[in-house]
C-alpha cells in the first residue's frame, strides 16, 4: 500500500516535471558532453577525477553531484589559494564549457572501497540540475598524470 503511493506520487511528480520542461521552448536547454575524463592513479585511499564538461545549448546548467561504485564519499571541490573546499555545485555555462583539471576544480572521491590501477576503468555518474545524469567511465592513468589542453 505504502509502496503504491510512493509509486504513484513519483509519478505525478514525474509528469510535474515533464510539464514543466515541456513549458521552456526548445532549443533552450543546456547540451552538456563530457570530454576528457581520467583518473590519476590514488596513491592513498583519497583520489581525485578530472574532465571537461561543454555545453553547446543555450541554457546553462550545474553539475551539482558525483556518484560512483568507487566511494560512497564522492564531493566535488574547488582548489582557492592551494587549498581545497566542498562546493554545492559547479556552474556549466551556456555555449561555454566546465573544467575540472588538476590544481583546481576537482571530483574528490574519499575512503576508497578499493584501489583501482593504471589501465582500470572507474564509473561514475553525473548529476545536474537540468540534464539528466551523464554516465562516465574514467580511464586510470599514472599517478602523474596531466594532460596538457589544446
Ligand atoms: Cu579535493
Amino acid at each position: 500500500m505504502t509502496r503504491r503511493t510512493t509509486a504513484l506520487s513519483a509519478a505525478i511528480a514525474l509528469a510535474g516535471a515533464l510539464a514543466l520542461t515541456g513549458c521552456s521552448s526548445s532549443g533552450d536547454d543546456p547540451k552538456l558532453e563530457v570530454s576528457g575524463a581520467f583518473m590519476p592513479q590514488p596513491v592513498t585511499d583519497m583520489a581525485g577525477g578530472f574532465l571537461t564538461i561543454k555545453n553547446a545549448g543555450d541554457a546553462a546548467d550545474k553539475l551539482t553531484s558525483v556518484t560512483s561504485p568507487l566511494s560512497d564519499d564522492v564531493t566535488i571541490h574547488e582548489t582557492k589559494n592551494q587549498k581545497m573546499q566542498e562546493v554545492k555545485s559547479f556552474d556549466i555555462p551556456a555555449n561555454g564549457e566546465l573544467n575540472l583539471e588538476r590544481g583546481g576544480n576537482h571530483i574528490m572521491f574519499m575512503s576508497l572501497k578499493q584501489q583501482p590501477k593504471q589501465g582500470d576503468k572507474v564509473s561514475i555518474q553525473l548529476h545536474f540540475e537540468k540534464s539528466d545524469p551523464i554516465t562516465v567511465e574514467l580511464p586510470v592513468e599514472a599517478p602523474n598524470h596531466n594532460p596538457q589542453k589544446h
